[in-house]
């Protein structure tokens, strides 16, 4: 009896089959309901108590060598079957792909370079790591000026002429250095502060710098570029020019945006006045243009600069800056856009 099993076993290892037809048949032959395995199942009872044990494990031998060779079998020929056409078949259900999310900075940038771009404003960049001239010298703050106090600046121990960046207003001389008017530009980028950590400032953040120079341009050509701006971006074109002062722009102001006191939010985030502050502007100084081998008798041109992590805040009613540098996915997510 022993034998009989061994040989099924032998021949079910040999066993093969091009068609599940095939398959079929042999599986009905040894594992169906009136197969071989349920005869020797049955056989079980009439043998001999002192070759039970062998018995049964030849017959489980023979089950489990049927069952392996039926799976195996019908797995060759299905993955056949999905050979059969270069990219398998077709209808079916693509693998749902994880879309990334673009970061806050990166959409309100994008918004700001589209907007300009259009009125014919190429972007520019420049590096984080300055040295004093493009950051501070060239734009008319010179070693010991006062106003370079107002931007608290992380140099580098070692060398007291490179700096951390403290605005993109040093890519605007770079650009100047380096090219023609007329020129019009915008220069993004992360600047560094060494300012208190809060929920309002961080010691890094991000810009838009814009500049133009050209023959004849004039205060006025700064208010309607930025009325077309803050239209365009918040879809308000209401502003105010303060009086302002800056080193490198002069005469200089802040732009304030009307925002409106149309619910609690405006209330909050203008402080009941329904106006806004967003950026800093003015005519570029002729010191600035002359520093840069720009003929100033000859050219003016108007600069402004704003910060995006602050817009980005505004917009997207973004309660805490430092959300922006945390990189937690769940806060990512949320921010789909085209741009
Ligand atoms: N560079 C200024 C700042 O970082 C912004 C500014 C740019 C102001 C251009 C006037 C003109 O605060």
């Amino acid at each position: 009896m022993i034998d009989k099993i061994k040989e099924h076993i032998a021949e079910v290892e040999k066993f093969t089959a091009e068609t599940a037809e095939t398959v079929e048949s042999f599986r009905i032959k040894y594992l169906g309901k009136k197969g071989i395995l349920n005869d020797f199942f049955a056989e079980f009872k009439n043998v001999p108590n002192e070759q039970k044990k062998e018995f049964g494990q030849a017959v489980n031998q023979l089950k489990k060598a049927a069952e392996d060779k039926v799976n195996s079998i019908k797995e060759l020929l299905e993955s056949k079957e999905e050979d059969k056409g270069l990219y398998g078949d077709l209808t079916r259900p693509a693998e749902p792909i994880q879309l990334g999310s673009r970061h806050p900075i990166s959409i309100v940038k994008n918004q700001i370079i589209d907007i300009f771009s259009r009125i014919g404003f190429n972007v520019s960049e420049g590096p984080e790591i300055e040295d004093d001239w493009h950051n501070f010298t060239a734009l008319n703050l010179p070693e010991y000026h006062p106003a370079r106090d107002m931007q608290d600046t992380f140099f580098i121990q070692t060398d007291p002429d490179i700096l951390l960046r403290t605005h993109t207003s040093s890519v605007q001389v770079r650009y100047m250095e380096e090219n023609k008017p007329p020129i019009r530009t915008i220069s993004p980028g992360r600047v560094y502060r060494n300012e208190a950590i809060s929920a309002r400032s961080h010691c890094f953040f991000h810009q838009v710098e814009g500049l133009y120079i050209d023959k004849g341009v004039s205060f006025a050509d700064l208010k309607q570029t930025l009325q077309y701006f803050t239209t365009e971006m918040f879809g308000k074109s209401k502003i105010r020019l303060r009086p302002s002062y800056f080193p490198f722009t002069e005469p200089s102001a802040e732009v304030d945006v009307y925002w409106g006191l149309n619910n609690e939010i405006d209330y909050r985030i203008t402080k009941g006045t329904g106006w806004l502050e967003i950026m800093g502007c003015g005519m570029v100084d002729p010191n600035v243009l002359d520093n840069c081998g720009i003929d100033s008798k000859e050219y003016s041109g108007f600069a402004f600069g704003m910060g995006i992590d602050r817009i980005a805040l505004l917009l997207h009613q973004i309660p805490d800056i430092r959300m922006l540098s945390e990189n937690d996915i769940r806060f990512l997510e949320q921010f789909k856009s085209a741009l």
